[in-house]
């Protein structure tokens, strides 16, 4: 069967915002002497069909709608002349190399690694005159703090983020600390203990104190909380990131995801975040 089955109406919500901005950032670019780069470091299988909690045993009737490769080879007003696509699963990215067959005059990579170790390189590669959109897309919590930030240095970086809120949140529980896995997770995808464990503090109702243990801590700070600090952390690697939130929600409305969009390049980042702010704002 074609097609993997994942999220909610959100899913076309998410790559609507993706596809205005594609068009956008290549016709504003289309007269600049530069080579366009799409990333897709989660690409998924080339299509996706639409599911949701209610939906799911209907799967096979599901509509095969294009996920985020195919609307990127979409694009095309100022094509990409390079598209990039990072997927894990195996068979996956076989399903991605029918791609190569039907834009057989595109020029399209397939690598099937993991894109924590695949996105360096490509950093460390990029030329002068190189400027790309990458799209990091998860199902969960894969993307690295290390990862993002050195899309950042690069200064030639637009990247959206779809950032695991519900996921995160999870592995914070309010009624204790993260057991130690937990937080060596946390600290890989914040970058650093500083930079989540000033949410907890010391509870303020303690069990009778056993001798020699440890107070007992929680969380005091909502989830909410938790996707401002993730904000704050990319606006302290990149040069801007958009003001605009766009939380996804499920079916009993609790936040799923949050999208963040972050501009690297000086000079191309107040139109670009002007342009991610607007959509937004409109769709
Ligand atoms: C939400 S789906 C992507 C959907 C895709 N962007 C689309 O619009 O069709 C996430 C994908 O990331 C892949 N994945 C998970 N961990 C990964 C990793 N560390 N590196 C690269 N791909 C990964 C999964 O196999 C899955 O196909």
């Amino acid at each position: 069967m074609t097609g993997a089955l994942f999220g909610g109406t959100w899913t076309q919500e998410k790559l609507n915002i993706l596809e205005r901005y594609l068009d956008a950032y290549t016709t504003a670019l289309k007269n600049r002497p530069f080579q366009l780069i799409y990333v897709d470091a989660f690409a998924g299988e080339g299509t996706y069909r639409a599911g949701s909690d209610y939906a799911e045993d209907y799967g096979d009737f599901q509509e095969v709608r294009d996920g985020s490769p195919r609307i990127a080879l979409g694009v095309l007003d100022k094509p990409f002349d390079r598209l990039i696509f990072i997927e894990k699963d195996p068979a996956r990215c076989e399903s991605l190399t029918g791609l190569q067959e039907e834009f057989p005059n595109r020029n399209i990579e397939i690598r099937n690694i993991d894109s924590n170790d695949a996105l360096p390189d490509f950093c460390d590669a990029l030329g002068a005159y190189d400027r790309a959109v990458v799209f990091l897309d998860p199902f969960a919590t894969q993307v690295s703090w290390d990862t993002v930030a050195k899309l950042a240095q690069t200064e030639k970086i637009d990247c959206w983020i779809l950032f695991p809120l519900m996921a995160i949140a999870r592995m914070m529980p309010t009624d204790r600390e993260p057991t130690a896995e937990l937080a060596g997770q946390l600290d890989r995808i914040f970058g650093g203990r500083n930079h989540w464990r000033d949410f907890y503090s010391e509870a303020r109702q303690q069990q009778l104190p056993m001798f020699g243990a440890e107070p007992l801590q929680e969380r005091h700070r909502g989830s909410g909380q938790i996707a401002v600090r993730y904000r704050q952390r990319l606006e302290s690697v990149f040069t801007r990131v958009a003001a605009t939130p766009r939380t996804f929600r499920n079916s009993r409305n609790s936040p799923m995801f949050e999208l963040f969009f972050a501009a690297g390049n000086p000079v191309g980042a107040p139109i670009a975040v002007n342009i991610a702010d607007h959509i937004l704002n409109n769709w």
